[in-house]
C-alpha cells in the first residue's frame, strides 16, 4: 500500500488542514470560484479516505470560517450546498470506513437543513472508532476562545470556581475541541503562511507545513510526502533533546 514507507510508530494522532486555494485553482482555469470549491470537495473525499487508510486517528478540516460568511452571497450558498451534499452523501461511506463525524464551530449559525444533516451524520457515525473527522464549520479561534471565557466567567459568577483555580486544562475543556488531542501537525495548502483564526490555542506545539499545491490539486501522495517530513521533525515542546545532559551540553 502507498504510505508503507511511513513509520507507523511516528504517525501524528491529530492532523489539521487549512484547505486553501479553491478560488485560485478555478481562476487559473477561467472557471468560477464555485467550481473550485466543487473540485475541492473531491479532494476532501480523497484525503479523508487516505487519512483513514494511513491510520490517522483524527483529521480536522477547516471548511468554513466565521469570516467566510462575509463572502458574496452566491458563494456562501454554494458552499453550504456542497457541505450539505457531503454530509448526506458521505454518511454511508463514513460509516463503512468507521469514521465518526464531529462539527467544530458555531453550529447554531448554520442553515437549519445543514444542522439537520450534520446531526443525522453525527448520530449515525457516533459509535465509529476508526477515525474522527472534525469539520470546522463557522469556526473561528477567537470566537471559540471568547465563548470559552464567557462560560468560565459564568461559572465564576455562580461561585462554582474561583479565578485562581482556572488551569490550562480547564481552558482547553471550554473550547470546541474539549477532550480532543491538540493537532500534532497543521497543513496549509496554496503556499500561504497564515493561521487565519484557526486553532490558535490548540496550535501551541503543532508542527506547521505549507504545501504550494492548491487544495483541489492536493493528493494522497502530497499528503504522504508531508507525513514523511513530519516524521523527520524533532518535536521538543520547548524542552531540550533527551540526549542532552542537564547543563545543556550534548552527550
Ligand atoms: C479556501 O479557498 C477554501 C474555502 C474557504 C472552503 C473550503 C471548502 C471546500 C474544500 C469544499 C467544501 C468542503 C467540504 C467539507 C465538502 P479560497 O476560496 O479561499 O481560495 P483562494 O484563496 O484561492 O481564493
Amino acid at each position: 500500500m502507498q504510505g508503507a514507507s511511513l513509520d507507523p510508530e511516528k504517525l501524528p494522532v491529530h492532523v489539521a488542514i487549512i484547505m486553501d486555494g479553491n478560488g485560485r485553482w478555478a481562476k487559473k482555469r477561467l472557471m468560477n470560484r464555485v467550481q473550485g470549491h466543487e473540485k475541492g470537495s473531491q479532494a476532501v473525499r480523497s484525503i479523508v479516505t487516505a487519512a483513514r487508510e494511513l491510520g490517522i486517528g483524527m483529521l480536522t478540516l477547516y471548511a468554513f470560517s466565521t469570516e467566510n460568511w462575509a463572502r458574496p452571497k452566491l458563494e456562501v450558498s454554494a458552499l453550504m450546498k456542497l457541505l450539505k451534499r457531503f454530509l448526506a452523501s458521505e454518511r454511508d461511506e463514513l460509516t463503512a470506513k468507521g469514521v465518526r463525524l464531529n462539527i467544530l464551530g458555531q453550529k447554531e449559525k448554520l442553515p437549519a437543513d445543514i444542522q439537520e444533516e450534520a446531526d443525522k451524520t453525527m448520530e449515525m457515525t457516533r459509535g465509529n472508532q476508526g477515525m474522527v473527522l472534525n469539520l470546522a464549520l463557522s469556526y473561528g479561534s477567537r470566537q471559540e476562545i471568547t465563548w470559552g471565557v464567557q462560560t468560565l466567567a459564568r461559572k465564576i459568577k455562580a461561585g462554582d470556581i474561583q479565578p485562581h483555580e482556572i488551569t490550562e486544562e480547564m481552558i482547553s475543556d471550554h473550547l470546541y475541541t474539549r477532550q480532543m488531542p491538540d493537532p500534532d501537525m497543521i497543513i496549509r495548502t496554496s503556499g500561504e503562511f497564515r493561521l487565519s483564526n484557526f486553532m490558535m490555542w490548540q496550535a501551541a506545539y503543532s508542527e506547521f507545513f505549507v504545501a504550494d499545491t492548491l487544495w483541489p490539486d492536493f493528493t494522497r501522495d502530497d499528503f504522504i510526502e508531508i507525513l514523511r517530513n513530519y516524521q523527520k521533525r524533532d518535536r521538543r515542546f520547548g524542552k531540550v533533546k533527551c540526549s542532552t545532559s542537564n547543563d545543556g551540553s550534548p552527550q
